[in-house]
């Protein structure tokens, strides 16, 4: 049976990946796709650990200051992952804003698997199997959730160029 643990596992072990497939990629339109799955599978991940597993975690006690700063680690590498999401791959700064959110998540990815999943441990066999169920459950909606997002974020870019080709069609035309 799934434990709640393995999939939180999965999931770094998935985002590790994308990060190697950004490092091999040669075309921009390469490293855009890689870039826009990451983010999906970031924002997806967060959604999971902040609703179901953190809030479990945090019952077996004495965790709360790690499980504030992961919290507050989510939040940061949130805003850069959108950023980044943004970005066309041929801005100068795309490579840049994708390897600082690449190397805030590995840390914090790495202080979970060491401080937060050994005490998940705590919870018991039952209540991880419990949990992954619940996470199973949910994540498809949470795909789903994520993509209209990161797609409201995209046409809401998209209107942007339009209507700054628009401009300088306009400024052309006056020539
Ligand atoms: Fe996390
Ligand atoms: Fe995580």
């Amino acid at each position: 049976m799934a434990n709640a643990i393995d999939l939180i596992r999965q999931d770094h072990e998935k985002v590790r990946d994308l990060f190697d497939q950004f490092e091999r990629a040669v075309t921009s339109l390469q490293k855009k796709e890689i870039a826009e799955q990451t983010v999906m599978e970031l924002e997806v991940h967060a959604k999971v650990e902040e609703n179901f597993f953190y809030p479990a975690v945090r019952q077996v006690g004495g965790i709360d200051s790690t499980m504030n700063e992961a919290e507050e680690e989510h939040h940061a590498a949130k805003l850069l992952a959108l950023e980044v999401a943004r970005l066309e791959p041929t801005n100068p700064y795309f490579d840049a804003k994708y390897h600082v959110a690449k190397e805030m998540v590995l840390h914090h990815i790495r202080e979970e698997e060491s401080d937060v999943l050994p005490r998940a441990r705590e919870l018991g066999d039952a209540r991880l199997a419990e949990l992954a169920e619940e996470i199973e459950r949910r994540r498809l909606e949470y795909l789903d959730e994520v993509r209209r997002m990161l797609r409201g974020d995209l046409l809401a870019m998209i209107k942007g160029l339009i209507e700054r080709s628009r401009e300088a069609t306009g400024r052309h035309g006056s020539d």
